[in-house]
């Protein structure tokens, strides 16, 4: 089979700043992963970053319907090879730049680890000026979410208090630790009905993970239950932008103004990752 990844691969690579990468991952559907991934992006948006937000749900991408957007191609045209990634791009919430996914497609949940690994790739010839790529992966524990969840700097595990949320976390952290070696994961419980709710729901998941690995779980807050995001929901907007005093807006600010601070890749890591040859000329001129 010809390689449609390089079919449109420039020659040279851009100079430029590294960036910032994050994975958006829990194991269950339905515990707001994809909710957490755009109101992340929103929020840091509004506080003047520039996002890329890759709606990493290969097979059933919805991150378009939580933002209204219509894409008329998506990254399943990529990866056909009809289509670059920069004609896919759709801009979202201010200083957020969508890479969308199609949902119903059954090719893309069939990729191989070659092909994630060539189209995570293609987002070095980006010509793009985002400072922090965010991407939402899919439920579950397929070949795109190992792959992008190695491909990242940062993994937040989204996590709600229910049994089978705390288990499918519980695995998602073992497995991205066992095939990937990653040792800290950055924890945000969802749904809560209280701070102390929120430290609680992650005391419960440090004390499973203690058992059984040496992993380091940092605690980046909570995100409470909120009507308003419902509405926002239904609304097709983000939270932050449509109730920006709301109580999970607030949270989600608080939320960007803590991912803000995180130190930025520096070098390569030493596997496939999203924009590593800005690792390599970074570590290349601080030599
Ligand atoms: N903090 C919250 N408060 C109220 N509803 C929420 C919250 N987080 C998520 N939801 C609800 O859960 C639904 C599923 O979230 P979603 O991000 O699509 O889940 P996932 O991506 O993990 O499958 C959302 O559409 C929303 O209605
Ligand atoms: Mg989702």
């Amino acid at each position: 089979m010809p390689d449609p990844f390089t079919a449109h691969r420039h020659a040279k690579p851009i100079q430029a700043e590294p960036v910032q990468t994050i994975a958006i991952a829990g194991g269950k559907g339905g515990i707001g992963k994809s909710i957490v991934a755009v109101n992340l992006a929103a929020s840091l948006g509004a506080s003047n970053h520039e996002v890329l937000l890759v709606d990493g749900d290969l097979e059933m991408g919805n991150i378009d319907q939580l933002l209204s957007l219509q894409p008329a191609h998506t990254l399943s045209d990529v990866v056909s090879g009809d289509r670059i990634l920069g004609d896919i791009l759709l801009q979202g919430p201010r200083g957020v730049t969508v890479v969308p996914s199609a949902s119903g497609i059954s090719k893309m949940a069939r990729l191989s680890q070659i092909e994630h690994a060539s189209l995570v790739g293609l987002f070095s010839d980006l010509h793009t000026s985002a400072d922090t790529l965010i991407v939402d992966v899919a439920t579950g524990l397929s070949e795109s979410v190992v792959s992008f969840c190695r491909a990242v700097r940062e993994v937040i595990i989204v996590v709600v208090d229910e049994p089978t949320a705390m288990r499918d976390a519980f695995a998602t952290i073992k497995v991205l630790h066992e095939t990937c070696r990653v040792r800290r994961f950055r924890i945000v419980t969802n749904k809560t009905e209280s701070t102390r709710h929120g430290l609680d729901v992650y005391a419960a998941l440090t004390q499973l993970t203690d058992n059984y690995m040496d992993v380091l779980l940092d605690y980046c807050g909570s995100i409470p239950s909120d009507p308003q995001l419902k509405l926002a929901v239904c609304q097709q907007k983000s939270v932050v932008e449509a109730f920006p005093r709301s109580p999970s807006a607030l949270a989600f600010r608080k939320l960007g103004a803590r991912v803000a601070r995180w130190p930025k890749p520096q070098t390569p890591c030493g596997h496939i990752e999203f924009f590593v040859e800005r690792l390599i000329q970074t570590a290349e001129s601080t030599r």
